[in-house]
């Protein structure tokens, strides 16, 4: 079920959603820096959010108060290509001014259980998120958060040994700190998220209707229905 204060927005393009999404989460800065002067970001994996990335890198703003932190990470080495951290890295966060003492990347080159346990130590429970972004699986997992799997949700990082999208080993943040956030911004593209969407929305099991937010959840929609 979608949570209240859910507002979904489907666009025309892949294009036309990637640069909305660009402007909302430059929008989301400006207030937090504004207010409280920082910008603390949850960035999510896959290939979902590469093109929003690049259109970040080509923003002329100041970066410098932006705090980045990885909603899920792969288990590989810390060079891997593969790593959500890399993929956001090399496209973006090396191409700004953010003090690389504010990437906050989830250590996953220890080991799913070693990584999560030291992740968890650097977050600050009492320090909600201002932007927590999720993409959307097939099969209806956020981060690495897959239907049918149990996680202990009083942790704000969980590590995953059985993940059906490789790798089987991965890191992740739980529901609760997931939620623990001012909003929530969901970017879902293609046709073959609909199944996944449509359980989502039937209220039928699905980790994205665990996510709930201070303020709002926004979700961005391309070719999903
Ligand atoms: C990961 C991601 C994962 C991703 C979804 C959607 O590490 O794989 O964190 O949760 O967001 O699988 O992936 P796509 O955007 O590639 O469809």
């Amino acid at each position: 079920m979608l949570q209240e204060k859910t507002v979904f927005l489907s666009f025309n393009s892949q294009e036309d959603l990637d640069s909305k999404a660009c402007q909302f989460i430059m929008e989301r800065a400006e207030l937090a820096i504004r207010e409280k002067g920082s910008f603390l970001i949850v960035l999510s994996g896959g290939t979902t959010p590469v093109n929003v990335y690049k259109l970040l890198a080509k923003e002329q703003i100041n970066f410098e108060k932006w705090h980045i932190y990885f909603g899920d990470e792969r288990c590989f080495p810390l060079n891997h290509l593969e790593r959500n951290s890399n993929i956001a890295g090399s496209i973006w966060l090396s191409k700004v001014n953010i003090p690389k003492t504010n990437i906050f990347i989830i250590p996953a080159e220890l080991g799913n259980i070693d990584g999560s346990l030291s992740y968890e130590k650097i977050l600050d429970k009492n320090k909600p998120f201002d932007l927590v972004m999720l993409g959307l699986g097939e099969d209806g997992h956020i981060a690495s958060l897959f239907p049918n799997q149990k996680w202990d949700n009083s942790k704000q990082v969980i590590s995953v040994s059985n993940s059906p999208k490789a790798p089987s080993h991965r890191i992740s943040l739980t529901p609760s700190r997931l939620s623990n956030t001012e909003e929530v911004l969901f970017l879902i593209s293609g046709k073959n998220k609909s199944y996944a969407f449509n359980q989502w929305k039937e209220g039928n099991d699905s980790p994205a209707s665990l996510i709930s937010a201070k303020n709002k959840i926004s979700i961005m929609s391309y070719d999903l229905i």
